[in-house]
């Protein structure tokens, strides 16, 4: 922004487009149009544009089927036959060939093996540094079944370590790793490691198979493959040959072909443009499965997962409830208090038998106390199960599927019973004792 020239860039990052430009030039099946104004005005426009191209296409259309209607009708038209309505047609026909075709949107499906146990990893005290720089200081952390977890930081924190950490593919310094049972993991490498340049597409994605098993369907490795908008041609080219974004596809369509029980991704956005994008967060929302996720784009991850870990500098690994904007504000919150540690959902609240901070001496109660008391039980119970409720709405995958705003709003919902909870837990134990 502080930049005084011109500045040309190309971005899937929706974010950034919005922050920066002021004029967009797109092209779109074969035509550069340049669309003054910003991103939201140019998604505006587009739409706009679309539409009146599907209008006009709708009435081309009917023209051309009258037209063809009209030089079918056998003899009688063929007496009266005008020439230049026949050169008409013929013109007609060609501009109907000629018409592109939106290139289609990818179709994506994921299938989900048999669920894993219910603790998937466990990290304790791990310890990762190289040539003598800390990147984890004794992180110890539990991965359950079902976990969306978010991993942030910047450039060379750790983040591809940590995973690697994780999966086991890297042995730590120190600290012990334990992986639960059943795993099935799909592993979306930063650097696409997995897809072999020597072979093609189709090669890359089939291996040896000719069909896929998809969520109990079979289906043709070529069908599969244009679902990832790989044509049949393109599958066969080498994949040296593919752009940024075609290549990081087919690492997906390689991925997705393989039921999983946990997901671990590596920065899968880049290069992804926004139409896929998007198809890939609704697909990552629906995951049965537990996710661990990398990724820049905020506005991904405030989409897909439901908790944070944020590499802080000097191997601190942060853990907060929620996703990128949450973590913002809890930053915010937390700042002059230093970390704080997840306070999930699953927060203990103190049983009834255990003392009270600060023990109170015995007394006798007043009469409004001695109703309160009385009254508490009911009131926890209460509590109790609002917060089951709304925990369990919380966990279902469609939930996090809404504006952030919605979950926002949900998450400081469940914040204030936990928060009412405790406090009448904190006031029966004061009163008991
Ligand atoms: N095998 C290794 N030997 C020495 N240094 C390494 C090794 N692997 C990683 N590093 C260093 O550790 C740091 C963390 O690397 P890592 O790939 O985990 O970062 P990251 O958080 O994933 O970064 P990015 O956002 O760029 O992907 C980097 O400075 C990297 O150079
Ligand atoms: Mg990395």
């Amino acid at each position: 922004k502080q930049f005084t020239g011109s500045l040309v860039f190309v971005t899937h990052d929706r974010r950034f487009l919005r922050a920066l430009a002021t004029r967009i030039v797109e092209i779109d099946r074969g035509v550069l149009t340049d669309w003054p104004g910003d991103y939201d005005n140019y998604l505006r426009r587009r739409e706009e544009r679309l539409q009146a191209e599907a209008q006009a296409n709708a009435l081309f259309d009917k023209k051309l089927a009258q037209e063809e209607l009209w030089i079918r009708q056998g003899i009688k038209a063929r007496r009266t036959r005008n020439e230049g309505r026949v050169r008409a047609l013929k013109a007609l026909r060609n501009e109907r060939a000629q018409r592109r075709i939106l290139t289609g949107n990818a179709r994506m499906a994921l299938s989900h093996t048999q669920s894993s146990g219910k603790k998937v990893i466990e990290l304790s005290r791990v310890h990762q540094a190289f040539d003598g720089r800390v990147l984890i200081d004794h992180f110890s952390t539990t991965i359950m079944r079902g976990d969306r977890i978010g991993i942030i930081g910047p450039n060379g924190a750790g983040k591809s370590t940590l995973l690697k950490i994780m999966l086991g593919e890297l042995q730590p310094l120190g600290g012990e790793v334990k992986r639960g049972s059943s795993l099935q993991i799909a592993y979306f490498d930063q650097h696409r490691l997995q897809l072999n340049d020597r072979l093609n597409a189709l090669d890359n994605v089939a291996e040896g198979r000719e069909f896929i098993e998809l969520n109990g369907q079979r289906k043709h490795i070529i069908g599969y493959l244009q679902d990832f908008l790989f044509t049949p041609e393109r599958a066969r080219i080498s994949i040296t040959l593919l752009s940024g974004g075609e290549r990081n596809r087919l690492l997906l369509a390689k991925l997705f072909a393989k039921p999983s029980n946990l997901l671990v991704m590596d920065e899968p956005t880049n290069d992804l443009d926004v139409e896929t994008l998007e198809l890939l967060e609704d697909l990552l929302g629906s995951y049965a499965g537990t996710l661990l996720l990398v990724s820049h784009d905020r506005e991904f991850l405030d989409n897909v997962i439901t908790s944070t870990l944020v590499l802080e500098g000097h191997g601190h690994i942060g853990e907060y409830v929620g996703g990128y904007a949450d973590w913002l504000r809890q930053r915010k919150l937390t700042s002059a208090t230093g970390h704080r540690s997840r306070s999930s959902p699953a927060k203990k609240i103190p049983s009834n038998s255990a003392k009270p901070d600060v023990p109170s001496p015995p007394r006798k109660l007043g009469y409004h106390q001695a109703r309160e008391l009385q009254e508490l039980p009911a009131r926890i119970e209460t509590l109790e199960t609002e917060l089951a409720e709304r925990t369990q709405h919380m966990a279902n995958p469609a939930f996090f599927r809404q504006n952030s705003a919605a979950i926002v709003i949900a998450n400081d919902a469940l914040t204030k019973v936990q928060n009412e909870l405790e406090l009448a837990y904190r006031r029966w134990e004061e009163l008991e004792s």
